[in-house]
């Protein structure tokens, strides 16, 4: 793997395709024995979350559905700020076992407002599962379930991570230099 350069900036190699590959294939394995029997309903928050969800959702050999939501963020008539909507989503979330699939978790906020929201549709169960967790990052009292990757607070793009809205389709992902 080489050093990228994606507009203004450059970025070296952080994590191979083959690592990639080979932790999502092990949680796809997690979700084969604990929701075996539950179809569980995958949520994947787009567009950053694509590229895991489809490698995630291919390892699957239970029954399992996946819907794909784009989480807007407008500002609330409340005093406590920013209300997030979920925008696409059509299916119906009640007694399901439900797994939100986001690509990677930072401070936290966009989660902390949207569960809400969630949890308000009866769900059977909610569980939050990353690929990338920057732990040192998490501001807001969010609950990641399930995480690839435990990594430092520093920019990453590539696997459907962008910067600028580029840099998502390489295989690999890399950190800003
Ligand atoms: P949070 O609400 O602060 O947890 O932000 C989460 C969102 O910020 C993610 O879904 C990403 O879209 C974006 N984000 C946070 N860190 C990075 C990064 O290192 N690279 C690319 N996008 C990021
Ligand atoms: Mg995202």
């Amino acid at each position: 793997m080489e050093t990228v350069s994606i507009l203004d900036k450059q970025f070296v190699p952080y994590l191979s395709a083959e690592e990639i590959q080979e932790k999502v294939a092990l949680l796809a394995q997690q979700f084969n024995q604990e929701y075996a029997g539950k179809k569980p309903l995958f949520l994947s928050i787009l567009n950053g979350s694509f590229l895991f969800t489809a490698d995630l959702f291919k390892k699957l050999t239970i029954d399992a559905e996946v819907c794909f939501v784009k989480l807007a963020s407008y500002k609330g008539v409340s005093s406590t700020g920013n209300v997030i909507t979920a925008i696409g989503l059509d299916t119906n979330l009640k007694d399901r076992h439900v797994i939100i699939l986001e690509d990677i978790i930072d401070t936290g906020k966009t989660l902390h407002h949207f569960l809400p929201q969630l949890q308000s549709l009866q769900v059977a169960s909610l569980k939050i599962a990353v690929l990338l967790n920057k732990t040192e990052a998490l501001a807001y009292p969010v609950k990641v379930d399930y995480a690839c990757f435990d990594i430092p607070n520093k920019f990453v793009v590539g696997y459907g991570l962008d910067y600028d809205g580029l840099g998502r389709n390489y295989d690999a992902i890399y950190q800003l230099k």
